[in-house]
């Protein structure tokens, strides 16, 4: 079995930021620790020398590297309570403005913005809500972007959907083809899909509702810090931010700048 140090994994994320500007250096070392060694087994690399002189040397490693680093387990309708509640608060915030805007942040591959999508659909809310999807794994933005899941993963999605919606199905929301289903591409009109590092990178527009669900997770308590304040800038006053059920954030967030708007479905508000 590979070891590594506590120490090399420091100095990989290092080299990592220094050469390629890719900042892994605020991660939850123990979790980060986890992927190195998974991501070593993917790519078959017996020993961490090995990794780094790939790092340095290879260009074209660095990116399914990373993605493979941050590939992130998701689902469509993940936390079903979740999205019956929200079902029942948007058609109000929406009313409220208008229009609104949202930003899917750290959408991996897409099903949250599915998920979302077909939500809006369902409650007639199309045409009233803008959205971007972000995350830094390029592969899991494509696979966003072509909506095509494999049809087990959908079987266990329609699971959900039953308990979030009784009446329908989710089949009735993609084709199929092979062993894939193809998402309903009117779905996913009103979202710009963009790669976007949350640490790294600043976005100058303002959202409605920021989702940040279990991306959080693996940041150390100085990164989460440095994200929330971003959300707090990017959320017009009242705007809501959504994390994870398993996203420890309540004793990290500035009680001045967000306040709870819905504690056990994880909702946030930005206090003017
Ligand atoms: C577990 S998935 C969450 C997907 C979805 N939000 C959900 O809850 O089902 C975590 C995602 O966060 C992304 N991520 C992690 N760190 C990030 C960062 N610094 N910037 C942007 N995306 C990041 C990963 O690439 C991964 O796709």
């Amino acid at each position: 079995m590979i070891e590594i140090s506590d120490e090399e994994v420091n100095s990989l994320t290092a080299a990592i930021m220094k050469r390629h500007g890719i900042d892994f250096t605020c991660y939850e070392p123990k979790s980060l620790k986890r992927r190195v060694l998974r991501a070593m087994t993917v790519f078959k690399l017996t020993s961490i020398h090995e990794l780094w002189i790939k790092i340095l040397k290879e260009v074209d490693f660095v990116h399914p590297f990373i993605n493979e680093l941050s590939v992130g387990l998701t689902s469509m309708f993940r936390d079903p309570t979740f999205w019956l509640s929200l079902s029942k608060s948007l058609p109000t915030i929406v009313a409220e403005k208008g229009r609104i805007n949202v930003w899917h942040a750290g959408c991996s591959t897409g099903e949250e913005v599915y998920t979302m999508n077909i939500l809006i659909h369902e409650l007639g809310l199309e045409g009233k809500v803008r959205s971007f999807a972000s995350d830094m794994n390029t592969e899991a933005l494509a696979q966003a972007k072509s909506g095509g899941y494999h049809i087990l993963k959908l079987a266990e999605y329609e699971h959900n959907y039953k308990k979030f919606n009784e009446r329908g199905s989710l089949s009735s929301y993609y084709k199929k083809e092979d062993k894939f289903g193809f998402m309903d591409s009117s779905l996913i009109t009103n979202v710009r899909f963009e790669m976007s590092n949350l640490i790294t990178d600043t976005n100058p527009n303002k959202y409605d509702i920021i989702f940040c669900r279990n991306v959080m997770i693996y940041f150390d308590s100085g990164a989460k810090r440095l994200v929330l304040d971003k959300f707090y800038q990017n959320l017009k006053p009242g705007g809501l931010l959504i994390i994870g059920f398993f996203d420890a954030l309540v004793p990290i967030i500035d009680k001045e700048k967000f306040e709870f708007y819905d504690l056990n479905q994880k909702i946030f508000r930005r206090i003017n």
